[in-house]
């Protein structure tokens, strides 16, 4: 097994540099049921052809382990990795310089690759399909195309907005997998597996609580644990029982359904200031000093997903649930504004 990993100029962010919470191995990989089975199958298959592996896109929410799948795909194949941030690669000379690289059977892993440069994005096509580069060189009447062929390598494409990607970009892809926000039994289970990694001694409802409130997303689950963590060790003994979990949880402001004091504000601001909308993602984000984006990626589909908000053509409204909740929320005395 190669030990070759380069990465271009990826966003480090807490887990990427606490790396040790990625599970490695698909069997260490929580959840996601269907999406491991028909990979370990096509795995298996690529494998057993000695053949490079379909190009592979994987799609959903952020934090709920696109980056972690592609990392593990390069494990299974045990092949190199070359790892580049979709929106880093500004030139076509960036893309061929990487593609030319590449060895046989090699993981490139893009991330945000919706967010590709067009020119770039050009370049991957031929590339793709026919493991081909298309170089031209010279200006004007001297112009010509130099073909350079590429050895067989497997694309694996992240992004959390199938919708933005282009219909050739996509349709070059084998395999599509969207991940789904995970059920609170499976957070459960990885809650439990990191605070083992990270030794800390953690009750069984207090892991169970922390999922619950995890927002279907292994990301906040591990960060709520660093937290409660840091609750337990600074006021106690280290051990994280049910009531540590509880006072953590209230001082990061996380409430019963898991959300977040910028869920509630989201919910608030829709309620008070656009009489529950509709009202358009922009305005909403001006509103709420928030990138557009963010709001789209990181709030809306937990919101989405517990019917509190929904998208109309008109806008974002509240429903009736949604109201409920920032009704409770102003009962329980939290001041929103
Ligand atoms: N199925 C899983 N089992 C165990 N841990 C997981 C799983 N999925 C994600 N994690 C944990 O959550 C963290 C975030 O996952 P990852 O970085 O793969 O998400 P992502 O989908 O790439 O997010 P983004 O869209 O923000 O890049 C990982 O470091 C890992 O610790
Ligand atoms: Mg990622």
């Amino acid at each position: 097994m190669t030990e070759r990993v380069t990465t271009t100029v990826l966003a480090p962010d807490e887990e990427e540099l606490d790396g040790s919470l990625r599970p490695r191995s698909l069997e260490e990989f929580v959840g996601q049921e269907r999406v491991k089975q028909q990979l370990a199958i096509a795995l298996k298959a690529a494998k057993g052809r000695g053949e490079a592996l379909d190009h592979v896109l994987l799609a959903g929410p952020p934090g709920l382990g696109k980056t972690s799948l592609a990392y593990i795909v390069r494990e299974e194949l045990g092949v190199g990795l070359r790892s580049i941030a979709g929106p880093a690669l500004e030139r076509k000379g960036d893309m061929a310089a990487i593609l030319t690289s590449l060895e046989e059977r090699d993981v490139l892993f893009v991330d945000e690759i919706h967010r590709l440069n067009r020119a770039v994005e050009e370049i991957l096509y031929p590339a793709l399909e026919d493991f081909r580069l298309d170089i031209i060189v010279g200006q004007g009447p001297a112009a010509r195309t130099l073909t350079l062929d590429l050895p067989p390598f497997t694309l694996v494409g992240a992004t959390t907005r199938t919708g933005l990607l282009t219909t050739p970009l996509r349709d070059r892809f084998g395999m599509t997998y969207r991940l789904e926000h995970y059920a609170p039994d499976e957070l459960g289970l990885i809650v439990r597996r990191s605070a083992r990694i990270l030794g800390v001694a953690i009750a069984g409802e207090a892991a169970d609580e922390i999922a619950r409130r995890a927002r279907g997303t292994p990301r906040v689950a591990n960060r709520i644990l660093r937290r409660v963590r840091d609750v337990a060790e600074v006021r106690y003994d280290g051990a994280v029982t049910i009531e540590v979990a509880r006072e953590a949880l209230a001082l990061l402001e996380v409430d019963g359904g898991g959300l977040e004091r910028v869920d509630r504000e989201l919910l608030g601001a829709i309620v008070r200031k656009f009489d529950g909308g509709p009202v358009g993602l922009s305005t909403l984000a001006v509103a709420l000093g928030e990138e557009p984006d963010t709001i789209e990626d990181v709030y809306e589909p937990f919101l989405l997903q517990l019917g509190l908000i929904q998208r109309t053509p008109r806008g974002r409204i509240v429903t009736k649930l949604g109201r409920d909740h920032v009704g409770a929320a102003a009962a329980a005395g939290e001041a929103l504004f």
